[in-house]
């Protein structure tokens, strides 16, 4: 038997347009589109009827970098799949790429089946998987041609971190040149970590501990050229190359450079770098330790920086980088010694509602915010036209969101599993209304409706921004 749903009456807004449009959804799928109080749109039946009159009818979000239960900094990130898929979907995003992490000594296939463990049956979202090569081996190589081919084609290498993640830059030309030949793309954590800790050791001896020393030591310079030897090194390999989470406006001079040149270079941003700051991090107390994330947040002026990459598409992508760990037992690990502050900030529930804020206030247009959340991260990961977008033949991931609603941000109304809200009491104009995956309600009207084990795995092409 068909289910059918019918949304009448609001704005459909994809990357490409903007129409006043009724949205037939049959069997999970997008059916039909057509100009509301048409005799076209009159002619949509349907057992469930949403009225989004005054609202706009966009794209689920799609958040290409999430870190759910990841282990890092001697604990875990504290969303399961279940908490964080659950807090997207609030959130008005209906897929995440997460990342699977190769174990040390460990193969590529035993993390990728560990990851597969932790997210099957417990996701209200649809949901998909990169890798994270720490060790660069014969076997890693040839494993990621097998990833590839079942879907996981992208591959994150850590110039940061080491001994936990970093690779050095003869096992990044070979994951490159693999990369090269099969499609693959990496992504890359671009900061020089071997300079870092030298810096971190200096400041810790000078008795340099609070949190803002995180952002002193890992500085805007070391990302840049940590970002321009990726960008070489995979024009060496001849590859594409993601960079992901920049924050400085140097490394963004260098991906403007790079794709002046005609390189296949694409970076992401993240909300925090665009609305947060060192002024953050010095917060008083040890409230900095909130913010510590890498890259690290930047003094406020690199964030012009961001949003003209953003408008002028030398950053393509804003996801989140959702790695929460609590205030209390987490973040507390590091008094004393700030480079013992478990890495990471929360997000994944904020981005769209913060970028919607971002067309509120003119950073950029309406278009262009559904294209770096929605429509951008699902082609630049091999998910387009499934997700991303509202056409025939797309699953119906879709969000009636209101743009005129008010809001304050508060960790006491949020969904994540976290004590704490980075964007604590902001204002923002804009709020997601209902949600659908692949037609199901998930969120109705501002109440949950969704069920943990309704988000799928979904296997994902290779890189669909080059062609
Ligand atoms: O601080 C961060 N970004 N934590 C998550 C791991 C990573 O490097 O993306
Ligand atoms: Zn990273
Ligand atoms: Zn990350």
């Amino acid at each position: 038997m068909s289910s059918r749903t019918v949304i009448r009456g609001g704005l459909v807004v994809t990357a490409s347009d903007e129409l006043h449009a009724d949205v037939l959804i049959e069997d999970g799928r997008v059916a039909a589109l057509a100009a509301s109080g048409t005799p076209a749109a009159g002619a949509f039946a349907a057992e469930r009827v949403i009225d989004a009159t005054g609202k706009y009818v966009i794209p689920g979000g799609v958040d290409g970098h999430t870190h759910m239960e990841m282990p890092f900094g001697g604990t875990y990130a504290a969303d399961t799949f279940e908490t964080g898929t659950r807090a997207a979907a609030w959130g008005g995003t209906t897929t995440i790429v997460d990342f699977a992490i190769q174990g040390v000594g460990r193969s590529l296939r035993e993390g990728l089946d560990a990851w597969h463990a932790k997210a099957e049956g417990n996701c209200a979202i649809d949901y998909g998987f990169h890798m994270i090569v720490s060790d660069v081996t014969g076997e890693t190589l040839k494993e990621m041609d097998l990833l590839v081919e079942e879907g996981v084609t992208s591959f994150k290498q850590f110039m940061a971190y080491p001994g936990v993640f970093y690779s050095d830059d003869g096992q990044i030309l070979r994951a490159m040149q693999r990369a090269a030949g099969n499609g693959g793309l990496i992504m890359m954590h671009a900061e020089n970590g071997i300079a870092i800790d030298v810096l971190v050791e200096q400041a810790l001896a000078r008795g340099e501990t609070d949190p803002r020393f995180h952002g002193e030591v890992r500085k805007a310079l070391l990302e840049a050229e940590a970002t321009h030897r990726a960008i070489r090194l995979a024009q060496v390999a001849g590859a594409p190359l993601y960079v992901v989470h920049v924050s400085a406006t140097e490394a963004v001079a260098e991906l403007t450079r790079a794709r002046d040149e005609g390189l296949p270079v694409f970076g992401e941003t993240c909300p925090q770098y665009l609305f947060l700051s060192t002024d953050n991090l010095a917060e008083p107390g040890f409230e900095g330790a909130k913010y510590v994330c890498s890259t690290p947040l930047r003094p406020e002026e690199h964030q012009a920086a961001l949003w003209r990459g953003l408008r002028t598409n030398d950053l393509q992508v804003v996801s989140t980088d959702h790695c929460p760990f609590c205030f209390t037992g987490q973040k507390e690990l590091g008094r004393g010694d700030f480079s013992k502050i478990p890495n990471g900030m929360p997000g994944v529930e904020n981005r769209m509602d913060l970028l919607h804020q971002a067309v509120v206030d003119g950073h950029i247009g309406r278009r262009r915010w559904i294209e770096i959340a929605c429509a951008t991260p699902a082609r630049m990961f091999g998910l387009y036209p499934k997700k991303g977008t509202i056409a025939p033949g797309a699953d119906a991931d879709i969000v009636v969101y209101d743009p005129h609603a008010e809001q304050v941000v508060s960790a006491e109304t949020h969904h994540m599993n976290v004590d704490y809200s980075a964007y604590e009491g902001r204002r923002i104009t804009g709020r997601v209304e209902t949600v659908l995956s692949r037609g199901e309600p998930v969120v109705t009207e501002r109440e949950y409706t969704g069920r943990k084990g309704h988000g799928v795995y979904t296997p994902r092409a290779t890189c669909q921004y080059l062609n």
